[in-house]
């Protein structure tokens, strides 16, 4: 079922006024999933859906700086995806070069503050070399912070961050006694940040593949058979007003009122 460019900035415009832009979500967490499966359908090499997926995030990246989201964090790489063919895997490395050369200015006139998440130290040099110039020149911007997870893992992540709190605490740093949630919390590549409020699966997937397992506790998920590639902005509004229509508990009980 396809729209014409016509019919889909009426759809855009009618959710854009459904919004309520003073209770939009702090922090979106996005898996981008599909990539494969939208070059496949094409008769095309795996790369181009890569390449493609790659235009989304750019797409995402604008809409959550004008709607005023002011975190975004995006799973590009999971420790996991070492698994892929050493061909599929050097390409994706490729492309994340590319793209953080190509946005870099963009990002940085936008007001984007980019930070990879993940264990960074295991890209390959060229790619690290990359991350931390486009960390360094965006680092004062406030407008949107924008995580990319490259090698992330979240299980790894809480890995690392048990090891850092033995780390201190053997060192008499931190009393074990006093280690609580706030505090593991800042134990993680997400130290600081919201937890994310809203987390949206492409390309219909219903688990959550090893991605920000603490952070997500009392997400709100939105799953769409839409493939990565072909997501934009009328899918995030869709998200996000769906997000809007849902009630958050945390556990407690629904306030009604009358
Ligand atoms: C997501 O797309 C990108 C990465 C995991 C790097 P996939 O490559 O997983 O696409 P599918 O799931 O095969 O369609
Ligand atoms: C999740 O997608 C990881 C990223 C999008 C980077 P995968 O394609 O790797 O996840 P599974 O294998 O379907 O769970
Ligand atoms: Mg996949």
């Amino acid at each position: 079922m396809s729209m014409s460019g016509r019919d889909e900035e009426r759809c855009e415009q009618e959710l854009g006024q459904l919004l309520d832009r003073s209770r939009l979500p702090q922090h979106v967490a996005i898996i981008m999933d599909g990539n494969g499966r939208w070059a496949q359908q094409r008769g095309l090499p795996r790369v181009e859906g890569h390449r493609q997926g790659a235009e989304s995030l750019r797409t995402m990246v604008k809409a959550c700086v004008e709607y005023g989201v002011p975190y975004l964090t995006a799973y590009a790489f999971s420790t996991e995806n070492w698994k892929r063919p050493p061909d599929e895997v050097n390409k994706l490395m490729q492309l994340l070069v590319e793209y953080l050369y190509n946005e870099l200015d963009e990002l940085h006139a936008n007001g984007v503050r980019l930070r990879g998440i993940g264990d960074i130290k295991g890209l390959p040099e060229q790619a690290q070399k990359a991350l931390t110039e486009a960390e360094r020149k965006t680092a004062r911007n406030k407008r949107l912070c924008l995580n990319l997870a490259l090698n992330y893992g979240g299980r790894s992540e809480l890995v690392q961050a048990v090891r850092r709190l033995a780390d201190d605490a053997v060192k008499g740093k931190i009393n074990p006694d006093d280690i609580d949630e706030s505090i593991v919390s800042s134990y993680l590549y997400t130290s600081g940040m919201p937890d994310p409020d809203l987390l949206i699966r492409p390309a219909g997937e219903f688990r959550v593949s090893n991605f920000l397992l603490w952070q997500i506790a009392y997400a709100e998920f939105w799953i769409t058979p839409v493939l990565w590639p072909d997501f934009g902005r009328k899918e995030f509004l869709e998200a996000l007003v769906e997000y809007q229509r849902r009630e958050r508990r945390f556990g407690g009980l629904n306030v009604c009122s009358g």
